[in-house]
């Protein structure tokens, strides 16, 4: 320990300092500061525990933790000096706290390593963020259930490979995103719960012969119950892997909608108006109005799919237990945490504060022969042709209507009984896209009152 040019932490076996490259390439300081109030945490934790079990002293630990404190308020005031050459956080805290309280900061490592002790402090840090990203898809689906309930019975085209298809309504495509975030957020709190096991005592990877108390430090920290399994608990990164895979599926949610909104606030469909908080201008062209969160928003997704990738090509492979490898876990989560949260709340700001022009979506919802299935139904329905000729007489209505320039309500009667003599006027009552949605009463369908049971369905359930 008295030795200046190595190691502070294990300067006994070595004889020189590192390299100054070595130093550069070991070094995490640069970026797990981030979990330092999470490292306090834990190791006030784990020195609460060897006062209690009577492996070190009250007063020791009074010291210890009293001391702690000091440290993370010197953090949080801006005033701690971080240091390289002490690699990481959990080095930097314990360092700082042996210049503070002096010899009892020594015993704080006993029955620990920082094997136990980063994955400790990383997964307290996925926890809060698996928090954050509760909250935020809360936001969110609360946004999309407001703009559902205003256009409940906005009707507008549905679309299969980007043609039009059939009518829908507004509200039953903004629930459409409300299933996909909903899913996200059950998966949320699926690994949420499932990663709750403190790693905390595990030490290096066997375990320790101190008598500690692991129940203890994982219920102070809120865990449910500490990880059965020392090697496991200092290997185990399928808590990050789980958080950016939710991540994963969840940014590609929000791509889709992203890209959904940037065609629909183009000026050739006007389905939308974004708020001006959530548009940009041009520097040259004065008319423009730039859809530029929901095009990032679809650009972020990269980086969240990157970090998932690059934590599954750092773990494939790796021999049990803890290898350095798995320091490269928390640049990767830190990343895609901080673009997962801010594409959440761009995305929610943005849903919140939109208008969808309900005009402009009714007129698109009555174009492309969105009605045509309506048709077809009719006349399996009332005429009881087998569904496959009344598809094939639709189509030369269609075909009609096309060559004619007109919709298919503005075919004349005769004209639709050149195709089939038995059909009747009433056909026209199915070929508007009122009609045709209000049919849709199926469950799950795109009825407006179909869509307000789902708006209440989920309301109940967000409490
Ligand atoms: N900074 C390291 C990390 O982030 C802490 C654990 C180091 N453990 C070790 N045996 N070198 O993974």
């Amino acid at each position: 320990m008295s030795d200046t040019s190595s190691n502070q932490m294990w300067g006994g076996r070595f004889a020189e300092g590192p390299d100054a490259i070595m130093e550069a390439i070991n070094a995490s300081i640069g970026f797990d500061r981030r979990m330092a109030a999470q490292d306090i945490a834990g190791s006030r934790a784990h020195a609460a525990m060897l006062a209690a079990t009577g492996i070190l002293t009250d007063n020791d630990v009074d010291a210890i933790r009293e001391g702690l404190l000091t440290v993370l308020s010197e953090i949080e005031a801006g005033t701690f000096q971080f240091s390289t050459a002490l690699e990481d956080i959990h080095m930097n805290v314990e360092a700082r706290l042996k210049e503070i309280i002096g010899e009892p900061a020594g015993r704080l490592h006993t029955g620990r390593s920082r094997n136990d002790q980063v994955a400790t402090d990383f997964r307290l840090w996925v926890r809060d963020q698996f928090d954050a990203a509760e909250t935020g898809l809360i936001a969110l689906i609360r946004a999309l259930l407001a703009q559902a309930e205003a256009g409940a019975d906005w009707v507008m085209p549905g679309f299969t490979h980007l043609q039009t298809a059939q009518p829908v309504t507004w509200g039953h495509h903004m629930m459409a995103y409300v299933e996909m975030f909903g899913r996200d957020l059950s998966r949320v709190r699926d690994a949420r719960a499932r990663m709750n096991e403190s790693p905390l005592g595990a030490a290096a990877l066997a375990g320790t012969s101190f008598p500690i108390d692991r129940h203890m430090t994982a219920q102070a920290l809120g865990f449910d119950r500490p990880a059965a399994n020392s090697l496991d608990a200092v290997s185990d990164r399928d808590f990050a892997l789980e958080f950016l895979s939710t991540a994963s599926i969840c940014a590609m949610h929000l791509s889709r909608f992203a890209e959904e909104l940037v065609i629909w606030s183009s000026a050739q469909f006007r389905f939308v108006t974004l708020s001006d908080r959530f548009s940009t201008g041009s520097s040259i062209m004065p008319q423009k109005k730039n859809p530029d969160a929901a095009e990032l928003i679809r650009a972020k997704v990269g980086r969240i799919f990157g970090a998932n990738t690059a934590l599954m090509m750092v773990m494939k492979g790796l021999p049990l237990t803890y290898s350095k490898d798995m320091q490269e876990d928390k640049e990767q989560a830190f990343d895609a945490a901080d673009n997962w949260m801010l594409a959440l709340a761009a995305m929610e700001g943005m849903v919140r504060d939109m208008t969808g022009n309900r005009d402009a979506l009714a007129g698109a919802a009555g174009s492309g022969f969105s009605t045509a299935t309506d048709l077809a139904d009719w006349l399996v329905r009332v005429l009881n042709l087998p569904f496959r000729d009344a598809h094939h007489v639709t189509g030369k209505l269609v075909a009609m209507a096309e060559t004619k320039g007109c919709d298919l309500s503005d075919l004349t009667l005769d004209y639709m009984k050149s195709v089939h003599a038995d059909i009747t006027a009433d056909v026209f009552s199915v070929l508007t896209v009122e009609n045709s949605v209000n049919s849709r009463m199926s469950y799950g369908g795109t009825a407006p009152q179909r869509v307000r049971e789902q708006i209440a369905r989920w309301t109940d359930l967000l409490g």
